[in-house]
C-alpha cells in the first residue's frame, strides 16, 4: 500500500491513471467511453463518460475491495473517526438498511423513534424485525416531532430487554438531536447496539459548535448522506462502523442488496468529497453556520415567520440543534409550509428542500452564497405581504400514536384487499403512506388505521403534499389485511 494521507484520493487517482492507459474496452458499460451514445456524451461531457467504467484490477471492486477502494475506505474511516467506512452507491437508504440488517433478524426487536425515515421501515419489511416505537416528543406550537427523551428510551429498553438495537436520528430533518451519547451508553449497558441515521449530519464530523457525531458519541454504526451536506454526487453515501462491529460481516450484509456494478462516478465523488471535507470542511461549514445565522435573523425580522434555532434546546427531547438547518415555521402567516414551498418555486424560482404542514426547510450547505440567501429572505417577505391569511384555516397537527398490530414484514406480505380510503378506519394497513419529503411514514404496514389518520392523509393531499407509498398512486384506496 502506498502512503495514505487525507490529501490523497485513491479512486480518483487510479481513474486518472487508467485514462492515460488508453485501454480498449471489450467490457461493459456498452456505451464504450461514450462513443456509442453521443447524445448522452453531449449532455454529460466526455470526462464523465470516460470515467463511467466497470470494476477491473487497476480500479478494484466495491463488493470485495483490496486496493484503491480499500484505501479510500481507510481514509474515509480516518476522516470520520470510525473503525471502518464503507463506500455506498445506493443512497443512504442502502446504508440505513445495511445497518438494520446487520443488527436484527426476523422476530428480533429494534427500538426506534416513530419519525424514522422510510428506509428504516423498509429494512424491517426485508428482515422481519419488530419495531418498538419510542414516541418522539412533539412541539405543539411548531407541529414537529422532536428527539427521543432519554427517560422514554430507558423505559423502552427496560420493557424490552431482549431488543437488539436502538436506532436514533442524528439529527432529524428539522435539525433536532437526541442525547446520543447517553442513548449509546444506555444501549451498550443493556447489550444492545446503537445505530444512527446521520443522513442530515455529515457536517457534524467537520464543524465547530455542531452537535456530537455518532462516532464520537460511541454509536456502533452510522449512515451518512455524503450527497446531502457533504457535497458528493446524488446517491453516494457512507456507512460508518465502530470498533465493536465485525467489518467482514457488515460487508456481507451490504453485498446482499448492493449492485455488483458500483458506479465510479459515485465512488470518485465520495473520494474527492471526503478529501475536501477533511482538508477544508471546518472552514466551509463555519461559513455555512454564519450564513444560516444571518438568514435566521433576517427571516425572524420579517415578522410572522419563526426561524428556530438553539433557543429550543431543553436538555432532553431537544438535546441539541443543528444550526446549519434553516427550518422556518410558517403557520402564523396563515400558510402551511407546503404552500410556502410551492409559492417559493412557482412565483420566485426558489426550490427549497421541503415544506410540511407547518414548516419549511431551506437546506444550506457548502455550495451556498450570501446573495441567494438574500433572495430567499426577500421572497419570504413578499410572500407574507401578498399571500398571508387568517391562520384559523389551518389544521392543528398532533403526533399520532401508532397502534402496531403486526410486524411490517408480516403485514406487507399478508393476504390483503384494496379499500377506498374512507372505508379503512379500524383496519390494519399493509402498505406505507408518507409525504415525501420528509419520508416519515404516516402509516407503516401492520398499523391500525384510524379516522384521525384518514383525516390527516386527506388534509396533506389537499394541501398539495407529495404523497407516496401505496400501490394506488392517487392514494384514494389503501391495501388492508383481508378479513382482519
Ligand atoms: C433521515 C433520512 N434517512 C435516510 C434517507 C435516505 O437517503 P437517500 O435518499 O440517500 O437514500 C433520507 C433521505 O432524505 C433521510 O431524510
Amino acid at each position: 500500500m502506498t502512503e495514505l494521507s487525507q490529501e490523497r484520493a485513491p479512486i480518483y487517482e487510479a481513474l486518472e491513471k487508467f485514462q492515460k492507459m488508453r485501454i480498449v474496452p471489450f467490457d461493459v458499460p456498452g456505451h464504450k467511453r461514450g462513443r456509442g451514445n453521443p447524445e448522452l456524451t453531449a449532455l454529460l461531457g466526455e470526462t464523465c463518460m470516460q470515467m463511467d467504467v466497470n470494476s477491473m484490477k487497476p480500479l478494484d471492486n466495491l463488493c470485495h475491495p483490496v486496493s484503491v477502494i480499500a484505501d479510500a475506505e481507510r481514509l474515509a474511516a480516518e476522516a470520520f473517526g470510525a473503525a471502518h467506512a464503507f463506500l455506498m452507491v445506493g443512497g443512504t437508504t442502502s446504508a440505513v438498511q445495511s445497518m438494520v440488517l446487520a443488527s436484527v433478524k426476523r422476530g428480533e426487536k429494534i427500538i426506534l423513534p416513530r419519525n424514522a425515515h422510510r428506509s428504516v421501515m423498509g429494512a424491517l419489511v426485508l428482515c422481519g424485525a419488530v419495531p418498538v416505537y419510542v414516541n418522539p416528543a412533539g412541539d405543539k406550537r411548531l407541529g414537529i416531532p422532536l428527539g427521543m427523551r432519554l427517560s422514554d428510551v430507558r423505559k423502552a429498553i427496560e420493557e424490552n430487554p431482549d431488543a437488539k438495537a436502538v436506532f436514533v436520528n442524528n439529527p432529524t430533518y428539522y435539525g433536532i438531536c437526541s442525547d446520543l451519547r447517553s442513548i449509546a451508553s444506555l444501549a451498550h449497558e443493556h447489550g444492545m447496539l446503537c445505530l444512527a441515521d446521520e443522513a442530515h449530519g455529515t457536517h457534524f464530523y467537520f464543524g465547530e459548535g455542531l452537535p456530537v457525531s455518532a462516532m464520537a458519541a460511541g454509536a456502533d454504526m452510522a449512515a451518512i448522506s455524503m450527497h446531502k451536506s457533504g457535497g458528493s454526487l446524488t446517491q453516494s453515501s457512507l456507512l460508518l462502523t465502530g470498533p465493536a462491529m465485525p467489518a467482514g460481516y457488515v460487508r456481507q450484509i451490504i453485498n446482499l442488496t448492493q449492485t455488483t456494478s458500483g458506479s465510479y462516478l459515485l465512488l470518485s465523488s465520495l473520494d474527492i468529497s471526503r478529501r475536501n471535507l477533511a482538508l477544508r470542511g471546518r472552514e466551509a461549514f463555519g461559513k455555512v453556520i454564519e450564513m444560516a445565522g444571518y438568514a435566521r435573523e433576517e427571516i425572524n425580522r420579517i415578522g410572522g415567520y419563526y426561524a428556530y434555532s438553539r433557543e429550543l434546546v431543553n436538555g432532553d427531547s431537544i438535546y441539541d440543534f443543528d444550526v446549519t438547518k434553516l427550518s422556518v415555521h410558517t403557520r402564523d402567516i396563515g400558510l402551511a409550509g407546503i404552500e410556502v414551498y410551492d409559492l417559493l418555486r412557482d412565483e420566485y424560482d426558489i426550490q427549497i428542500e421541503f415544506g410540511d404542514l407547518g414548516n419549511i426547510l431551506a437546506y444550506l450547505s457548502i455550495g451556498d452564497r450570501q446573495r441567494e440567501l438574500e433572495r430567499l429572505v426577500s421572497a419570504l417577505s413578499e410572500i407574507r405581504r401578498r399571500f398571508s391569511r387568517d391562520k384559523a384555516s389551518l389544521m392543528d397537527y398532533d403526533y399520532i400514536d401508532p397502534v402496531v398490530i403486526l410486524s411490517p414484514q408480516e403485514a406487507f406480505y399478508a393476504d390483503k384487499e384494496s379499500l377506498p380510503l374512507k372505508d379503512t378506519a379500524g383496519r390494519i394497513c399493509s402498505e406505507f403512506v408518507m409525504c415525501y419529503p420528509p419520508g416519515i411514514p404516516i402509516l407503516t404496514p401492520g398499523e391500525q388505521i384510524t379516522g384521525e389518520i384518514i383525516d390527516y392523509i386527506r388534509y396533506a393531499k389537499d394541501k398539495g403534499c407529495s404523497m407516496t407509498g401505496p400501490e394506488d398512486a392517487r392514494i384514494e384506496r389503501l391495501n388492508v389485511l383481508r378479513g382482519v
